[in-house]
């Protein structure tokens, strides 16, 4: 299922940069750079960039699909240009973490884990946040935390990132 990926001469620069960070027989330590590298410029890992990288370092792939699916930042698939993460865990569940996943998926139309039609949002569940005292919590493109998501502060939020949306 899997598409080609070619990795460009830019991009195989961008790497050199980070495992040149390393010890020359440590190179995987660069792992995460590089796959941050390749979402960023591909908007998400694919099966076949991962294969290029454990090539590029000299690693085997299942350590990089590994790492890959450990940590919530790597998209494995396409996501809408906003990805919409909801903290679930426990301490998030006990107020109201699983509401305002459900608030989000409903106002937007689509499942867990599913990315509207015109590709503006993706919602999916995700690990603690760090910020339980905080809940309910979200994370929007893995950067921009938020905190205490009532269903007005979700509804709020979706209105301006598509004003935002709107302007670019
Ligand atoms: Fe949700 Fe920790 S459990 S931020």
């Amino acid at each position: 299922m899997s598409t080609e990926y070619i990795l460009s001469e830019a991009t195989a620069a961008r790497f050199a940069r980070e495992v040149a960070k390393y010890p020359s027989d440590q190179k995987q330590s660069a792992v995460m750079a590089c796959l941050a590298i390749v979402q960023q410029e591909q908007g998400h890992v694919s099966r076949a960039s991962e294969d290029a990288i454990a090539t590029y370092l000299g690693m085997p792939a299942i350590a990089v699909y590994e790492v890959t699916t450990f940590y919530n930042m790597y998209n494995q698939r396409p996501l809408g240009q906003f990805k919409l993460n909801v903290c679930t865990n426990l301490p998030c569940q006990l107020r109201d973490g699983q509401q305002a996943l459900e608030h989000l998926c409903k106002k937007l139309g689509v499942d867990e884990g599913g990315t509207t039609a015109d590709g503006m949002f993706t919602v999916q569940k995700s690990e603690c946040l760090g910020a339980c005292a905080d809940a309910p919590v979200m994370l929007v493109n893995d950067r921009q935390m938020c905190s205490f998501m009532s269903h007005q502060r979700l509804d709020e939020l979706v209105e301006v990132l598509k004003a935002n949306a709107a302007k670019n």
